[in-house]
């Protein structure tokens, strides 16, 4: 459930990016939307979910540099600060009890980024139910419910949707149901918001990564680093404000030799 929602964007779980570094994405300073609703002055504020590790960190801090002001929805508090809210999105109602909270006092909100995941990996034939649901929750279900929360301010200042995706979602994998069904669902959320919200202001970007170097002790060279993943966010943010990435699909620069290629991977799939 969520803690006592914080005070400002510059208190306790809110990261202060430096004013004027300005990537002339949306509801940059001085830059004046096709909304038309953009502040001259005021401090973007972006809202990140699973920022405590991994990618999502990465993230929170590669906005920071960007000059946002972030704060964060996790589960667990981030290292470097205390998180003035914390919520198990995997409870519906609390993801949007907890969106609410974060943003209780905020006139705008620029930038929401959707990261925080469950992988709920299994086979069909041994899947829990309580992992389809947990992925169910987190990934889908909290997803919408934390988008319904920030609509408002994201209108109010012509903002940006990041759904984080992954190539799970249109290359399924064996072991992979719960992961691969609700990364394939968001490309239908994107879609929708895409049609729906641009009247609105508000754009949206679906990222759909390959394999990203999540954890710290991970050196494989076949994968991302998740600071290279966070550069892509920027730079969908900081798309003219004219265009929107509608999907971005982003892997490795390197590959490491598969098993089976050429006519002989038909018979693989
Ligand atoms: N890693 C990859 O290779 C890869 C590839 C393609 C796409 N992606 C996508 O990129 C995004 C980030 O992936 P990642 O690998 O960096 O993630 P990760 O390291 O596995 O971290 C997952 C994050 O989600 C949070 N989370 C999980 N369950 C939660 C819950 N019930 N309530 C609140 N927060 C919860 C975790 O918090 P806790 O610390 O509390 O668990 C953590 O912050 C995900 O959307 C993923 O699908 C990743």
């Amino acid at each position: 459930m969520p803690e006592a929602p914080g005070a400002d964007g510059s208190g306790p779980g809110a990261d202060g990016g430096a004013p004027g570094a300005d990537m002339g994405g949306p509801g940059a300073a001085g830059r004046d939307g096709v909304s038309g609703r953009r502040g001259s002055a005021r401090q973007r504020l972006a809202l990140v979910t699973g920022s405590n590790r991994g990618t999502g960190r990465a993230v929170r801090q590669r906005l920071v540099a960007d000059g946002f002001t972030v704060r964060c929805l996790n589960r667990s508090s981030c290292a470097d600060h205390t998180d003035p809210v914390v919520a198990d999105l995997a409870d519906g109602g609390a993801a949007s009890e907890a969106a609410r909270a974060v943003l209780a006092d905020a006139p705008a909100l620029d930038l929401l980024v959707l990261n925080a995941v469950a992988r709920g990996l299994g086979r069909v034939d041994e899947l829990s139910p309580e992992d389809w649901d947990e992925a169910l929750a987190v990934n889908l279900t909290a997803t919408v419910r934390i988008i319904q929360a920030a609509l408002p301010l994201l209108r109010a200042a012509g903002g940006h949707i990041v759904l984080m995706g992954s190539h799970a979602g249109d290359r399924p994998f064996e072991g992979g149901l719960a992961y691969c069904a609700t990364k394939a669902a968001l490309r239908s959320v994107a879609e929708v918001l895409l049609l729906e919200e641009r009247p609105n202001g508000v754009r949206t970007t679906l990222v759909n990564p390959g394999a990203i170097r999540n954890f710290d002790d991970d050196f494989s060279e076949y994968k991302m680093s998740v600071e290279s993943v966070a550069s892509v966010v920027s730079w969908v943010v900081a798309a003219p404000a004219d265009t929107v990435l509608g999907e971005v699909e982003l892997r490795p620069a390197r590959l490491a030799a598969p098993p089976s290629v050429g006519l002989d991977r038909l018979q693989h799939v």
